[in-house]
């Protein structure tokens, strides 16, 4: 049995905040954040609107694409940093059970903006292992509830939103995901981190203002470009395809400077560059669901159409993924 891409779904919030916002709050500009980061505006979502609120949005719009009636799905896996409840009940059981799914398997998995590349390999595995059958997989991230709106060098950059997939069962070998690289290196802790809030936390108090993420943002970016370009290298040479095969490169949506780098060096038309940080920046575990959903829904992503996702984040984590779209 082989793990397919069914179908994708996405949710972005009503409320925008564009650069102008940052320039009423902030000691900053919008020609400042679009040179260094291309983004031009972020969806927020409301204060009673839920990481899980937006996880099902976007699940019910990926079942119904997949064809599937919602009870054939027997897992969901989300991807957060950003839970509805810090420890427990995970964001996925509250998804299954908005989705009217209560006895299902349901868990979170933490891999920050690599979130999803791992869910899907989480979900391959469970497939081809022949305990599941239909996955969904969910990004969701409910950012702004984490970003310090104070410090101009991360607030900028994050918004909220949810992707999700249906991952299913075939014999059909030309549907099967082709491979996923997954990796790690805690070494790296430091430069992308919500350090407080946990049993490592540096204060005993658990006050939301001290769970919000500190990052090195020019040390992350030098190391982003240099792991996401490798880690695609890696997945082409293992699979001995070349670039120009790629339908579709899915970066994390971080930052158009890091994409461009990685565009480069893989020497990638810009046709074959998918990009939505403008419209949506930094979602986290959100933003490649997010990204395949804009191409999915603009038309330009086609039933066998070859995708290549590169993810990279907080952990650090990283993973790369040679998908067919399996969709219709
Ligand atoms: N507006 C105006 N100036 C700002 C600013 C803002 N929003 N944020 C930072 N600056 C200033 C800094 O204070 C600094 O000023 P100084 O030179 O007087 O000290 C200057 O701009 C340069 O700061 P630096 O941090 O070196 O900028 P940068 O070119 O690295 O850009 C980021 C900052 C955050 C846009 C960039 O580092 C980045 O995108 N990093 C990767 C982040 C990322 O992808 N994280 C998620 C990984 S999943």
């Amino acid at each position: 049995m082989y793990a397919s891409f069914r179908s994708i779904g996405a949710y972005a919030p009503k409320k925008i905040y564009d650069n102008s916002y940052f320039e009423s709050i902030l000691d900053t500009s919008d020609e400042w954040i679009l040179k260094r980061t291309g983004i031009k505006e972020r969806h927020i979502a409301d204060e009673n609107e839920f990481t899980s609120d937006m996880g099902v949005k976007a699940a019910e719009i990926a079942i119904e694409r997949s064809g599937l009636k919602k009870e054939e799905i027997d897992l969901i896996v989300c991807a957060t940093i950003s839970p509805d409840y810090f420890c427990m009940p995970s964001t996925a059981t509250i998804i299954a059970t908005k989705l009217g799914l209560g006895n299902i398997t349901a868990f979170d998995i933490s891999a920050a903006c690599t979130g999803f590349v791992y869910a899907l390999s989480v979900a391959r595995a469970f497939i081809e292992s022949g305990m599941k059958k239909n996955v969904l997989i969910i990004g969701a991230e409910k950012l702004s509830a984490i970003t310090d709106y104070s410090d101009r060098g991360t607030c900028i950059l994050f918004g909220d939103g949810a992707g999700s997939a249906v991952i299913s069962a075939t014999e059909n070998k030309e549907e099967a995901i082709i491979d996923i690289h997954t990796g790690s290196d805690g070494s790296y802790a430091d430069l992308l981190m919500t350090p407080n809030g946990g049993t490592g936390s540096e204060h005993d108090e658990l006050a939301s203002e001290t769970c919000f993420m500190k990052m090195k943002g020019n040390e992350t970016f030098k190391v982003a470009v240099r792991t996401l370009t490798k880690d695609v290298v890696e997945i082409l040479e293992t699979n001995k395809i070349q670039s120009d095969k790629i339908d579709h490169f899915i970066p994390h949506q971080a930052n158009y400077r890091i994409i461009k780098a990685v565009g480069d060096a893989l020497k990638l038309k810009e046709e074959q560059v998918v990009l939505t940080v403008a419209k949506y920046g930094n979602t986290s575990g959100a933003s490649i669901p997010m990204a395949i959903n804009d191409i999915y829904e603009s038309g330009k992503l086609k039933h066998g159409e070859l995708m290549l996702l590169d993810a990279f984040g907080g952990g650090l984590t990283w993973g790369s993924a040679l998908v067919p779209f399996a969709g219709k």
